[in-house]
């Protein structure tokens, strides 16, 4: 984390996963290398940009013109924005359009937009003539830092978030964190869960150092470029060493099983966005680890006021609308998630600041009063 703060020269951090490895390209103003790039690495392709509909209304014209301009014939699969586009309509459709579009293996997909356009055009790619090339071009925060590195593609279920899917990389990222400049505040706070789960899994100092500059990275600038290059670092270390999640990988989770069962509770709509579940999930297993002995109650503080400081629910009342299922209807969606193993529920928890740690010591009883105690609170 200590690396010193780059000023305008764009940062590479590399994917190292033998003949599979990737680079992600991280600096402002990048999207206009993209056509070059992509050239470089499939002369003669062609390229399906998959978008979203308020993606493309700001992004869309630029991509297709450094595209064209690099010699490659573009064309365009839109869904509407949002995570029910993360649906087997919407993925049969895109899968349409790409054969449509004659996508071809030796041509590639590339997912413009946030984590529901990454996850869902990457998917599409996994599958489409049992696999085509894509690039991740993240045009949110959550996604530049978390769900454009690593290759998990998905779509949800009715049983719940991103249970149909695939493992399957990209070949390149670049994330021009000037696209950044048109989303929303709440969306970049969202964002901003995610990056500070790579201080409270695995570096104290990363922690610290957003504790004393989140403003700076809300802000913009050299702040904002060093937090997703740490962020990307840090999850393409864990990714190079367990790629489909049987080990470390799994601590990428911290605060998704709450998280996940908050977000299906609200119907994966507007009421919680992904990354402001995975704040209010972190506050929990941060609390539940406190109460287990695990962590002193003064950490597990500090980093909810943290957490809170930056705008991320973290309790069930401040959640809007109200209203949750029961505790049993709240367990059977925490049963879902995948990480559970032979019936047993995973969590990641932790023993300080920087230190998660994957469990399935924790039994269904004690997460039961615990939630139930969560959605008393009035
Ligand atoms: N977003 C968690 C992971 O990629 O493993």
């Amino acid at each position: 984390m200590t690396a010193p703060l780059r000023t305008g020269e764009p940062i590479t951090v590399n994917v190292a996963l033998g003949d599979r490895s990737y680079d992600i390209a991280i600096g402002r103003g990048l999207l206009a290398t993209l056509g070059a790039r992509i050239a470089r690495l499939r002369p003669g392709c062609k390229a399906a940009i998959v978008t979203d509909e308020t993606v493309a209304r700001h992004h869309l014209a630029a991509t297709e013109s450094v595209l064209t301009a690099a010699g490659i014939a573009v064309s365009t699969a839109k869904v509407p924005a949002g995570e029910s586009s993360k649906s087997f309509r919407f993925f049969e459709r895109v899968c349409d359009d790409l054969l449509a579009a004659r996508i071809e293996r030796g041509d590639l997909v590339v997912a413009l937009g946030g984590g529901v356009v990454g996850d869902l055009g990457g998917f599409a790619a996994a599958v489409v003539r049992r696999g085509v090339d894509y690039v991740q071009v993240p045009t949110t925060l959550l996604a530049q830092v978390d769900s454009s590195v690593g290759g998990k593609t998905a779509i949800n279920s009715s049983h719940g978030k991103n249970l149909i899917g695939a493992f399957y990389q990209p070949i390149l990222v670049v994330a021009d964190t000037a696209l950044l400049d048109t989303l929303p505040e709440r969306q970049f706070r969202a964002g901003y869960a995610e990056t500070v789960k790579y201080g409270l899994l695995g570096d104290a100092a990363f922690f610290e150092w957003l504790d004393a500059n989140w403003r700076e990275v809300f802000a913009g600038g050299p702040a904002r470029e060093h937090a997703i290059a740490v962020s990307c670092r840090a999850k393409a270390a864990i990714v190079a060493r367990d790629e489909r999640e049987t080990g470390d990988r799994m601590l990428l989770n911290l605060g998704h099983t709450f998280g996940h069962a908050f977000e299906a509770a609200a119907g994966f709509s507007d009421r919680l966005f992904h990354g402001e579940a995975v704040g209010l999930g972190m506050a929990l297993a941060f609390e539940f680890s406190a109460r287990r002995g695990l962590i002193s109650k003064a950490d597990a503080d500090r980093v909810i006021a943290h957490l809170a400081a930056a705008g991320l629910p973290t309790h069930v009342k401040a959640v809007p609308g109200g209203n949750w299922p029961t505790v049993d209807a709240m367990m059977n969606l925490i049963s879902q998630d995948k990480k559970v193993k032979r019936g047993q529920l995973t969590f990641i928890l932790v023993r300080g600041i920087g230190q998660a740690f994957v469990t399935r010591e924790v039994g269904p009883d004690e997460v039961r009063a615990f939630l139930a105690e969560k959605l008393s609170v009035r």
